[in-house]
């Protein structure tokens, strides 16, 4: 096992930290810098702790690698271009390698040194004349990775899955399974939307190995489209579901009795507006606060069943499952609103915080027999981009861990990973001053039977030393196990999976 070389440069608490210690909301936001090399495989250096010689595997993220292009800054995170990571654990040493995600845009525009497509939140530099009807959006390839079927993708829910080379990271091509996504409706939905969207969010049946994924498309008809993936990687359109209205959708649940799970909140695109080139699409987006959101539950035979609750936005469940009484259960972070522009453009100009709404922890019980969804909370914590045992999609569960904040904190910035315990509404959580974290996942120990006797990792930007550490902490605790450093900053990102 390598030596303890403890040069701890945070102080991590347990709890919440004393107020006054809090740093200045600005000096977090050089995490957001761009990264401008990619590295081979680099060993990364120990500052803090000591591997644990039993945690084999490799680690792939995906997020922005750069927030500004050819000196344009982009309006909305989720344009930035996708990079993926890769940290490999021996036992012994984490060797770390990134690439930018080689997209057709992402060449073209490296090649004309400028940008030439608008992407979901930010129009081209020029105004009316650049933008109008200009419907080829970048393909930011940024939001999640997934090993499946003997293939590594990056995933971005707006168009094609990108697929990578495992040992290189090199981009080996826009990725359609056999042409599966390629848009077959009809020939004027073709000219509309030639391909399928493909989510960020797709889930494996802890059973069957099948991955399962939708698609939102909206060309002559708004259609959610559901995906199923043989664990050979042989994909197939398993049902397409016309929807009455435009939505907006991220993520879903997956029961292991086979429910599909969507919340379509009643956000709509003006489309002439965005058409027109006068907003990007994000910007376009008109909420329509009036309208209860919309519970669409696809039940093993196929059926639908349609359901409503009260407004509001959930981006990202926590996990869902079936009771013996024949109810579902939803867990999920419920936003009160959906994010504006104006919240995002603070966020990229550095003020974070501002204007920033929060999701909470909720519960929803959903009865099919009798119609009804009810809504209570599940934890005294607000969170993001929330992770559970990898073996227990769709089930029962216990725990979740996130990055997030005990609602008691006195500031609205998620720089805690918590732990809630969904059995009881309590938690933990660990807040390392000076650090932002990102999203934890959830690596059990060999052989354990402990629901968190387990590994999070997840990756930490470092104030003082603007880079990014490579943390492992004790599920169970969230004490340190280990912090490597890497060899610079990693933008705010999105998911990414583990591979044993
Ligand atoms: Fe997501």
């Amino acid at each position: 096992m390598p030596t303890v070389n403890s040069i701890p440069r945070s102080i991590h608490y347990l709890c919440d930290p004393p107020v006054q210690e809090y740093p200045a909301l600005r000096d977090y936001f050089q995490v957001n810098r761009a990264v401008t090399d990619e590295v081979d495989d680099v060993l990364l250096p120990l500052r803090e702790g000591a591997l644990p010689p039993d945690l084999i595997g490799t680690l792939f993220r995906n997020g922005n690698g750069r927030h500004v292009h050819h000196g344009i800054v982009y309006d909305h995170p989720f344009d930035g271009d996708g990079m993926v990571v890769r940290l490999r654990f021996d036992g012994q040493t984490v060797r770390y390698r990134n690439r930018y995600v080689q997209t057709d845009e992402f060449r073209a525009e490296n090649q004309a040194g400028r940008m030439l497509y608008r992407s979901f939140g930010t129009n081209l530099p020029g105004g009316l004349l650049a933008n109008a009807f200009r419907m080829q959006f970048k393909n930011a390839a940024n939001t999640s990775v997934v090993w499946h079927g003997d293939k590594l993708l990056a995933l971005w829910e707006g168009g094609l899955p990108h697929h990578i080379d495992l040992d290189t990271l090199a981009t080996l091509g826009r990725y359609d399974y056999d042409g599966v996504l390629q848009n077959s409706f009809s020939w004027l939905d073709r000219q509309i939307s030639p391909e399928l969207a493909f989510s960020a969010h797709p889930k494996i049946h802890p059973d069957t190995g099948v991955l399962h994924n939708f698609g939102t498309v909206a060309d002559t008809r708004q259609r959610l489209v559901l995906y199923e993936v043989s664990p050979a990687g042989k994909a197939r359109i398993s049902q397409t579901i016309e929807l009455a209205r435009m939505t907006f959708s991220h993520d879903f649940v997956l029961t292991r009795s086979g429910h599909r799970i969507f919340f379509l909140t009643p956000v709509a695109f003006d489309m002439p507006r965005a058409l027109a080139g006068l907003s990007s699409p994000a910007a376009s987006i008109r909420v329509n606060r009036a309208e209860p959101t919309q519970v669409l539950v696809i039940d093993p035979a196929g059926v639908v069943h349609t359901l409503e609750t009260d407004f509001g936005f959930v981006f990202h469940f926590v996990n869902g499952y079936q009771n013996p009484d024949g109810t579902l259960t939803v867990d999920g972070l419920l936003l009160d609103d959906y994010p504006d522009m104006a919240a995002m453009k603070n966020y990229m100009a550095g003020r974070m915080g501002d204007g920033a709404i929060n999701a909470r922890y909720v519960r929803y019980q959903i009865d099919l027999q009798n119609n009804t969804v009810t809504r209570q909370p599940l934890a005294e914590y607000e969170g993001e981009l929330p992770q559970h045992h990898p073996d227990l999609t769709g089930q029962p569960y216990r725990y979740a861990w996130s990055i997030g904040r005990p609602v008691t904190s006195p500031r609205p910035l998620f720089d805690h990973i918590v732990k809630i315990d969904a059995q009881t509404g309590g938690g933990q959580h660990r807040c390392d001053l000076n650090t932002v974290p990102g999203e934890p996942i959830v690596v059990p120990r060999p052989g354990a039977t402990a629901e968190d006797d387990a590994w999070l990792l997840y990756l930490c930007f470092d104030a003082p030393s603007r880079t990014t550490d490579l943390l492992i902490t004790d599920a169970a605790d969230l004490s340190t196990v280990a912090r490597l450093q890497l060899p610079h900053n990693i933008p705010l990102g999105f998911h990414g999976t583990w591979v044993g």
